[in-house]
């Protein structure tokens, strides 16, 4: 067999690439305001928790983890929900590009933790959902926001949406061993698995208030009454 070599040109349009390489700057520009308003997200939360623990000698949070939703989450969450590929309307419907989450050891220090960063006066709440008072069907707790916060650009300050969810240990244990097994079986999860989560939603619901009890007994302190729910604000 004979080998053939095969040249050909590309031509280059240079119009297209620098068009490309614009859309490109200004969908890092766009994510950066968003890794902008997650920092001061972070601050904020960090703060809370050394002058808490200065104060009380008790640290109310176990841990914190962010994230910036990937271009590639983003572009299938614009499919899902069908609306226009455009920055602006991008920013007005996907609220969780920018995600913190705060894990705390008892109930008590999720609606704490809660009413502490809510009622700041720079941030704005656009949506709360309390899946703790109203848990998911599957079992799935969690203490749900959207905020608002400032972030103040060179050119001038822009309020930034980030979501905040706040839960317990025993609820961020069974929330991500339920996302992954979610994900192995691509939503379609078989009917005894199911079952066994939303009874194992219960132990953890359960474990929650043994320790939380636990913890109060510890340190003399009475029993709490249950938070009122959070009403879902938009
Ligand atoms: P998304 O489009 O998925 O963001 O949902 P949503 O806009 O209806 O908001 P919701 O407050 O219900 O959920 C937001 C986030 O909470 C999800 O992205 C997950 O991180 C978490 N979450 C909600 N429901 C579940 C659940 O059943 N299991 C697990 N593991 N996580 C959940
Ligand atoms: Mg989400």
């Amino acid at each position: 067999m004979r080998n053939v070599t095969i040249m050909t040109t590309v031509s280059v349009d240079e119009q297209a690439i620098s068009e490309a390489k614009e859309l490109r700057d200004q969908f890092q520009r766009f994510l950066r305001e968003y890794e902008f308003g997650m920092r001061e997200v972070e601050t904020k939360i960090s703060i809370l928790r050394d002058e808490f623990t200065h104060n009380h000698a008790y640290n109310p949070i176990e841990h914190v983890k962010s994230r910036i939703k990937s271009p590639d989450s983003i572009v299938e969450k614009v499919a899902r929900k069908g609306i226009e590929p455009d920055f602006d309307t991008i920013r007005a419907e996907v609220t969780d590009i920018a995600g913190v989450r705060v894990t705390c050891s008892f109930v008590a220090d999720v609606y704490r933790l809660f009413d502490l960063l809510t009622q700041q006066d720079d941030v704005t709440v656009r949506v709360v959902k309390d899946y703790i008072a109203d848990p998911k069907p599957n079992g799935y707790k969690s203490l749900h926001t959207i905020i608002e916060v400032p972030v103040f650009l060179s050119t001038g300050p822009i309020a930034v949406p980030v979501e905040v969810q706040f839960r317990t240990i025993a609820m961020d244990f069974w929330a991500s061993l339920e996302h992954k097994i979610h994900y192995k079986f691509q939503g379609q999860i078989p009917g005894h698995l199911v079952d066994s989560l939303t009874d194992a939603a219960d132990a953890a619901s359960e474990l929650d208030l043994r320790m939380e009890r636990l913890h109060r007994e510890a340190h003399g302190v009475r029993p709490r009454e249950l938070a009122p729910p959070r009403v879902i604000a938009v």
